[in-house]
């Protein structure tokens, strides 16, 4: 292989209702469901999080991704027409044909580009992104764009106060580019896994082709997430920690030699229990959750983007993304920014 592949812009878009635990509280209160903004915050770290507005196509899961490119493609310094792959991991696209990869397409007017859609859910990103780096490691392609977004809203059980109050909206892009197989600043290694076994641990029954949506499956919210949240927090503790520990020692580093460790962003608790296995201080590791909850595969590229337009990540420094969603589905990517 003569290639390696490495990120050189990142963007990212919310919409613009903030919804505070706050409402939350309001809202449950109106249907008899306690909840409160302390027990929120005491059990997940989160303060607030972004709501689509379905009714508006400025705020359709593609249109965020479109914000979230373009501001990738502006840092880069790329155009749309420089696009030769692009890669939306989402598990909440706009419809279920065609794509996403082609409504932003459309949209973008990515006129050299193929795309597809990812859906590994929070783990999407991280393996959108190893995909492309294949592609370009092989030189099949030379500039891929890979998207993680969300539009959770209506797929939300708003009388669930399990999950509901876990959950929001955004987008997060990366313009990932080939450079010399030598190159420094590179992506180093993934690790990417699944377990289909856990299927039930979070998941929608109706709406696929098993199970139409009927208006009876409607009223009993068949089409809404189903989450079993004590088991998927202890699995996601387990598992964060075991595949970061692994592709480490694969690639011969230790904790010590990581300047940001970048969850998936679903729990301020998990994050927090991972780091400590890790034996990683705090402030190696980037977190958005308390202002935007879990935005499923935008957590990351999202977090990503923050630090890296803050400055906080610089050139040559060493990052590890992991994350775990439903499927349930597990990744790690090692790179040298
Ligand atoms: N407000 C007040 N009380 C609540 C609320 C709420 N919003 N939600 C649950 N409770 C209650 C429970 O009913 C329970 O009461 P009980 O003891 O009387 O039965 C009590 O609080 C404790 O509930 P637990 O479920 O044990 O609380 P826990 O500390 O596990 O926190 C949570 C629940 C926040 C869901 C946590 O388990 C979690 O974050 N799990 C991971 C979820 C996750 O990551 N999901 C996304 C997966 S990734 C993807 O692909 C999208």
């Amino acid at each position: 292989m003569n290639f390696a592949a490495r990120i050189t812009g990142t963007g990212s878009a919310f919409p613009r209702k903030h919804v505070t635990n706050d409402d939350i509280v309001q809202k449950l209160a109106e249907l008899g469901i306690v909840t409160s903004d302390q027990w929120i915050r005491e059990r997940t770290g989160i303060s607030e999080r972004r709501i689509s507005d379905v009714d508006n196509p400025a705020e359709y899961n593609s249109s965020l991704g479109l914000s979230a490119a373009k501001n990738a493609l502006d840092m880069a310094g790329k155009s749309a027409d420089d696009i030769n792959q692009i890669i939306y991991a989402t598990c909440s696209p706009d419809t279920p044909l065609p794509s996403s990869a082609c409504w932003l397409q459309h949209k973008i007017n990515a006129d050299n580009a193929w795309g597809m859609d990812i859906n590994a859910a929070c783990s999407g990103f991280i393996y959108g992104l190893s995909t492309a780096e294949k592609f370009i490691r092989t030189g099949q392609v030379k500039t891929a764009l890979v998207v993680g977004a969300e539009v959770l809203n209506p797929i939300i059980d708003w009388e669930d106060r399990n999950s509901c109050i876990l959950f929001g909206d955004g987008a997060g892009a990366a313009v990932v580019e080939r450079v010399p197989s030598n190159s420094e600043s590179r992506i180093l290694d993934s690790h990417l896994r699944s377990d289909g076994h856990l299927w039930d641990l979070l998941h929608i029954p109706a709406g696929g082709s098993n199970m139409e949506l009927t208006p009876e499956r409607y009223v009993r919210k068949l089409h809404k997430i189903k989450m079993k949240g004590t088991e998927l927090f202890k699995m996601a503790v387990k598992t964060l920690g075991d595949f970061a520990l692994s592709i480490l020692k694969k690639n011969q580093l230790t904790t010590d030699d990581l300047d940001w460790f970048v969850p998936h962003q679903a729990n301020r608790r998990i994050i927090e229990a991972v780091a400590n296995r890790l034996k990683l201080p705090m402030e190696k590791v980037l977190m958005n959750v308390d202002r935007y909850g879990n935005t499923s595969s935008a957590t990351i590229p999202t977090v990503l983007d923050e630090a890296n337009r803050d400055g906080r990540i610089k050139r040559g420094q060493t990052i590890l993304l992991d994350a775990f969603g439903a499927g349930l589905t597990y990744g790690a990517m090692l790179m040298r920014w």
